[in-house]
């Protein structure tokens, strides 16, 4: 991706407040066409809420948030909503909906054919890993977490959104299921060439996907670095990070140059 490409969405000094409390400190931000952009933080410290900026579940107190160059206060909620693919934590499935029906939401609301919305959710679910046949006509209460999961992803892709906001979309999931997923998240990234923002307390998934890691702190973005720079950055929640993963993996498969396993941080 070229240093040239547009930003998709662009975070232009914006604060965020609710009650009088600020949540969000005039955060600067911007997320090129084809990035992976990873919100990286503690708990609390504002990824959930900057998500929801994109997609105009909130408004900026301050500043502005443009998506492909327009203010997200001048698009109307439901078109803008309607071309971002949202994969939440728990991927909101609809209980009642079958597979199928559920990927198929977004395209049944555009006014696609039946015939036309079929083929698609058959090819996302292939996509996605999941056989058509066997999956389709099931409720999601019928299936793994790791399978709810991709078809969050397949529901999230139906009407091929140029941009996908992705909240901790692997969070529940057993350690080997969720490294399945974020690396065919990845090759899919790749393959479509989708613009992503995804939001992690993970670090380990941050260095994975990103192309570009930003790291918050109490309302604030205080580094926006490749996961290379962030490896090597001085600051200080990014060394707790950092930490944090080598002690959790003392023998982690590519580990970083010259960065020994240490405790400290915690
Ligand atoms: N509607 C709200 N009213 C009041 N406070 C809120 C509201 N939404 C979020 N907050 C507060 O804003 C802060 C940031 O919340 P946010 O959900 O963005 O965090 P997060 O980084 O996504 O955390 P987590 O990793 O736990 O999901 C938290 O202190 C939260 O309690
Ligand atoms: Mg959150």
């Amino acid at each position: 991706m070229s240093a040239a490409a547009r930003p998709i969405v662009l975070f232009e000094t914006v604060s965020f407040a609710v009650g009088g409390r600020r949540i969000l400190h005039e955060i600067e931000l911007d997320v090129r066409e084809g990035e992976t952009v990873v919100l990286l933080g503690r708990s609390g410290s504002g990824k959930t809420t900057t998500l929801r900026l994109v997609n105009r579940l909130l408004d900026p107190t301050s500043g502005t948030v443009l998506v492909e160059g327009r203010s997200t206060r001048d698009w109307d909620p439901i078109r803008l909503r309607r071309g971002i693919g949202y994969v939440i934590q728990e991927t909101g499935l609809f209980p009642h909906f079958t597979v199928a029906e559920n990927v198929a939401l977004v395209p049944r609301l555009e006014g696609w054919t039946e015939a036309r919305q079929k083929a698609r959710v058959r090819e996302l679910l292939e996509l996605v890993n999941l056989d058509p046949e066997e999956h389709a006509s099931r409720l999601p209460e019928d299936l793994s977490g790791g399978q709810r999961q991709r078809v969050g992803i397949a529901r999230a892709l139906a009407a091929d959104p140029r941009l996908l906001l992705m909240d901790e979309p692997f969070g529940a999931l057993d350690p080997l299921t969720r490294s399945e997923l974020q690396r065919e998240l990845k090759s899919l990234a790749r393959r479509l060439g989708k613009t992503i923002l995804l939001v992690t307390h993970d670090v380990r998934e941050a260095l994975l996907l990103a192309t570009r890691i930003a790291l918050f702190r109490e309302g604030r973005l205080v580094v926006l670095a490749t996961p290379a720079e962030i490896r090597s950055a001085s600051d200080p929640e990014a060394r707790a990070f950092l930490a944090s993963q080598s002690a959790e993996e003392p023998s982690a498969e590519e580990p970083a140059a010259g960065q020994p396993a240490t405790q400290e941080g915690e």
